[in-house]
């Protein structure tokens, strides 16, 4: 099945595609932030519904009594609210644990013009949504991570509007993610919501980086919706005195790819330029670095020299408050505790995180290991899943196409050593190279062969597929003892780059003891010394992402007094707290920070 899908799509790549994803084949309004947007967040009426009744009930019409007789078995007015961006998981105790449905609906008023068209544009709604404006269906979207956009245009009152949305967080054996998780499965309009409004013609898309292999050519797109084509398309780099003009082609897209010298973008000086595409009454600006990224050998090179990345894995929680993180307050949070760490790469596990976190990276000089939710075990042999799979890898490389932080498309974490899953990504990884060839591919691989009691073989057949290995290993805390990780040598079947993508131990912040004793901070110091010794021994690693930056809920730790549903890997505590943990990788990374990579 997947041979026959592969061939199909193959040959439909090599026929319409020069390079790199030309033009993405998404639907989705880039680069939102810089349009005309009018923000939907605040307070949302709910009603949580177990049974899905809403779907037979019409609640999407928002429908009042007509009279005293009238039966209408619902009312959003006097209903609660809930917050939105926000999971509803976190905002009431009675739906911490709460997997089903909830229907969201605002009402707004909006003035029509002749010349504009507007979508409705959703940074993620997890997991699966369907959206209403004035009782007709706008559209559904499946996957908890990305965004989705549906033209409003013609569904628009000019006067008052009802916009309904039914969220679903259930987990699904045929989902991605699947139907086990270490992360808490936070339901709702997590990200904002906006409607965006636009000229009939607009620029949808675009694709602005250095050539595969080359610092000095610019290699892109620019795809227009709208019928006035083909059209003129202008891409402008003021800085570097750049003005560069193409037409569309029949695919609504303009091609550039022009010589340029420009100030590479590096964690030492995160460069960025203001970009300007315009095209007919349509602009948009952004701000976008330029740097190469490849592997030679084991290692990796970032603007042609080895580089060692200084990384650590975290997940898309809110600090101190708890819930799925939303804000530029919580990016700027998570992401400056790691440039406290002296760290230079971050592990985004294991989902596409929100839009500003990645544009912040790119400020802040972090490189990026981007992940799909193909997590664990999930259904291998259905196509269904590898199609869900794919549009969510699809939409994450779309959105974040133009971002230089991003170095790595993460396919999977954990999967088993199965030829179906081997397969699944197998598929997944050659449709992501038809999507990016200038970005590196890998997945947390954490199945490896004990060739004696302290030597260890990476040799998972999914390495073939990718530039890069990730290794998830627990030594010293799911397996043996800290002082077995230095006694430990490793070997890869692979001449690639490995990175150590995961190791860790748990140890909530305050917990005190012998260094040998489990769930103190001790225990949890002496373990990342004795793993940072094992990595000094390992010359084909380029890099670390220890597990985890902070703790972080999930369901299935219950340690009473120690977890109570959180994952207490974190070097610092849900509370800011830095634990022993965070200086020794600190120390260790400010060391390495100085030591020239060759
Ligand atoms: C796994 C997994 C993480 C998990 C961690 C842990 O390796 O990738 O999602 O949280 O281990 O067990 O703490």
């Amino acid at each position: 099945m997947f041979r026959l899908r592969w061939m199909a799509l193959l040959a439909l790549c090599l026929l319409a595609v020069p390079a790199g994803g030309f033009p993405a084949p998404s639907n989705l309004i880039a680069n939102v932030s810089a349009r005309r947007t009018i923000s939907l967040d605040g307070k949302w009426r709910v009603i949580v519904d177990p049974y899905d009744t809403g779907f037979g009930a019409r609640f999407f019409e928002n429908r009042k009594p007509a009279n005293k007789q009238d039966f209408v078995e619902y009312d959003f007015d006097s209903s609660a609210t809930l917050n939105v961006p926000g999971d509803w998981n976190s905002q009431r105790d009675s739906l911490l644990f709460y997997e089903g449905t909830v229907w969201y609906k605002t009402s707004f008023a909006y003035r029509k013009r002749p010349e504009v068209r507007t979508f409705v544009y959703f940074g993620a709604a997890n997991y699966q949504a369907t959206a209403y404006l004035n009782g007709k269906k706008l559209g559904s979207h499946e996957g908890g991570f990305t965004p989705f956009n549906f033209e409003a245009t013609d569904s628009l009152a000019d006067g008052d509007n009802l916009l309904v949305v039914a969220v679903n967080n259930a987990r699904r054996k045929d989902g991605v993610p699947a139907l086990s998780t270490d992360w808490w499965n936070y339901g709702g309009l997590t990200r904002d919501v906006d409607l965006v409004e636009v000229p009939n013609t607009f620029i949808q898309d675009y694709r602005l980086q250095l050539a595969k292999g080359s610092a000095r050519e610019v290699s892109g797109w620019v795809k227009l919706n709208g019928a006035a084509q083909p059209a003129q398309v202008t891409v402008e780099i003021p800085d570097a005195g750049i003005q560069q003009v193409a037409t569309t082609q029949p695919n609504g897209a303009a091609e550039f790819h022009f010589p340029v010298k420009l100030d590479l973008w590096s964690p030492e000086a995160p460069r960025l330029y203001r970009v300007v595409i315009s095209s007919g009454s349509d602009k948009v600006e952004d701000q976008i670095g330029f740097r190469t990224i490849e592997t030679r050998g084991t290692k990796i090179l970032l603007n042609g020299k080895p580089v060692f990345l200084r990384g650590i894995s975290m997940h898309e929680e809110a600090p101190f408050r708890g819930g799925r993180a939303f804000s530029l307050e919580d990016d700027n949070v998570l992401l400056g505790w790691a440039k406290d760490l002296d760290c230079n790469f971050v592990r985004l596990a294991h989902y596409p995180y929100n839009e500003a976190m990645l544009r912040l990276a790119d400020r802040l000089g972090l490189l990026v290991w981007s992940e799909v939710p193909v997590y664990w075990n999930i259904d291998w042999q259905n196509s269904a899943t590898l199609d869900l799979a794919e549009q969510q890898l699809r939409d994450s490389m779309d959105r974040d196409q133009n971002r230089a932080a991003i170095i790595l498309w993460s396919m999977a974490n954990e999967t088993p050593v199965t030829p179906d899953r081997l397969d699944f990504i197998k598929q997944l990884s050659s449709y992501a190279r038809t999507l990016d060839d200038t970005r590196l591919l890998t997945a947390a691989m954490n199945r490896t062969v004990n060739e004696s009691p302290f030597s260890r073989l990476l040799n998972d057949p999914l390495g073939q597929f990718l530039d890069v290995l990730g290794l998830n290993e627990y030594i010293g805390w799911y397996e043996g003892t800290p002082e077995d990780a230095v006694r430990t040598q490793w070997s890869t079947a692979f001449d690639k780059p490995v990175i150590v993508s995961e190791f860790g131990a748990g140890a909530p912040f305050g917990e005190h003891g012998a260094a040998d004793a489990r769930w103190t901070e001790e225990y949890q110091a002496h373990l990342f010394q004795s793993q940072i010794q094992m990595i000094r021994q390992m010359p084909f690693v380029a890099g670390m992402s220890p597990w985890v930056l902070m703790d972080f809920r999930s369901p299935r730790r219950t340690l009473p007094f120690i977890q109570d549903f959180y994952n207490r890997k974190g070097l610092i505590s849900d509370r800011g707290q830095r634990k022993q943990a965070f200086y020794v990788l600190q120390k260790f990374y400010r060391e390495m920070a100085y030591v020239p990579v060759h």
